[in-house]
């Protein structure tokens, strides 16, 4: 058997308990609904329309799992399809779907083959391109499956903030090749065990996924077929394939003057550069990018699809009630944002504090009036919270989803 599909039969990824669907319901980007309408619909799409939605590469259901429920909790007529060649991976997502009475279509195959699955409005596809022997051709054939309106949330390894696992995979592929995928995990575990204080894995406190399970640590370590992709590759095969790059996320963290010194020195520097170089030069800058989520859609749409500061746009802060947001940025004049102890101040005016107080689900339209303030002078005032908060996936507009 090829070692990716052995992989993936004997661990499937990522780990998890169908019971577990009674209690919670795993949530995260791509693929968020409310993450999908702002980037790829203006925020403003009217959900009561049917849409169709391939998880590829579903793996054991995450993505396919949030996508359905929330579209179904939105009575949205959605047609779901899971494709993915890991029959074990199947089981695990069809008796969450089962435990969720949502109603799935499962394919057992390889994403290569989408297009003749028919056209999709919506394709999520995390954590699958960088696997693949032939990466570009799993492009071409999503752009192929993919509707002319349509929009896809992609996930791919990135190589700097991951320093030290490639260098392992390869150890673990010399040391462990002869060895069955149900063995390998327990001799690389005695291995991490006694590595060297030299060893740049030891020093790279971004990656985890070892230390969650059998599973990640096969998936970050142990894997066969793993080619991350820097943001300048991400872009280069999405153009191969006829693509477009709407945003990454959080697309603050690709701005590379968040890494140097202020000053117009390094702005004019920084501004003389082409969108994408500038996000390779923060790849290069940060550090800490392990992974790319990226929103994409076929190219010449990729200027006009996501949402735009207008009366009629809903503001949904996320994980941010409006109220404490609010107090904490007229007291304090912004919010600090963590990533693993990487912190990013994102400065906002105490005056837009009542603003934030107001983004309670009402349209911005609506939130100018509250506010006593013409649409002008509203649109300048709400200017550096649309940047600050959607520069950190933090404000997505959205009249359905919060
Ligand atoms: C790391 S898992 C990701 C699963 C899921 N997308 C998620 O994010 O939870 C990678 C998945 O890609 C699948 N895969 C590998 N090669 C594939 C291919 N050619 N077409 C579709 N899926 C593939 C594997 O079977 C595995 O389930």
């Amino acid at each position: 058997m090829d070692p990716v599909s052995e992989q993936y039969e004997t661990y499937p990824y990522p780990e998890r308990d169908p019971a577990d669907e009674t209690r919670r319901l795993v949530t995260g980007s791509p693929s968020a609904p409310r993450e999908i309408d702002h980037f790829l619909f203006r925020g403003a799409r009217d959900w009561s329309q049917p849409f169709r939605v391939l998880c590829a590469g579903g793996g054991t259901g995450d993505g396919t799992i949030q996508i359905a429920q929330l579209l179904a909790d939105a009575g949205c007529p959605a047609e779901i399809t899971w494709l993915d060649p890991s029959r074990a991976a199947r089981g695990i997502a069809e008796e969450r779907a089962r435990i969720r009475g949502l109603d799935i279509r499962f394919v057992t195959g390889p994403l290569e083959e989408a297009p003749a699955l028919g056209q999709f409005d919506y394709i999520d596809c995390c954590g699958v391109l960088h696997h693949l022997e032939t990466p570009q051709a799993g492009f071409d054939a999503l752009a192929k499956a993919l509707a002319p309106e349509g929009g896809m949330g992609l996930m791919v390894y990135a190589p700097y903030g991951r320093t030290g696992v490639y260098a392992l995979q390869s150890a673990f592929g010399r040391l462990l090749g002869a060895d069955a995928a149900s063995e390998k995990p327990a001799l690389a575990r005695e291995v991490l065990k006694a590595l060297p204080e030299a060893n740049w894995f030891r020093h790279n406190r971004f990656v985890t996924d070892h230390q969650q399970s059998d599973a990640g640590l096969y998936d970050l370590l142990l894997h066969s077929r793993d080619v991350p992709f820097t943001v300048s590759a991400l872009g280069a095969a999405l153009e191969e394939a006829g693509l477009g790059l709407v945003s990454m996320l959080e697309p603050a963290r690709y701005d590379p003057l968040r890494y140097l010194p202020e000053g117009e020195a390094f702005a004019a520097r920084v501004k003389a550069l082409a969108p994408l170089e500038r996000m390779a030069l923060a790849e290069e800058l940060a550090g800490d990018i392990r992974l790319h989520v990226a929103y994409a859609t076929h190219a010449e749409r990729a200027g006009a699809v996501s949402a735009k500061v207008t009366p009629d746009a809903v503001p949904r802060l996320v994980g941010l009630p409006p109220k404490a947001l609010a107090e904490t940025v007229a007291k304090r004049g912004g919010i600090t944002i963590d990533y693993a102890g990487v912190k990013h101040r994102v400065r906002l005016p105490p005056s837009a504090a009542r603003l934030i107080a107001l983004a309670d689900g009402r349209p911005l339209g609506e939130i100018a009036r509250a506010a006593r303030l013409d649409w002008f002078a509203f649109a300048q005032a709400w200017a550096p919270v649309h940047a600050g908060l959607t520069g950190f996936n933090k404000l997505n507009y959205s009249r359905t989803f919060r």
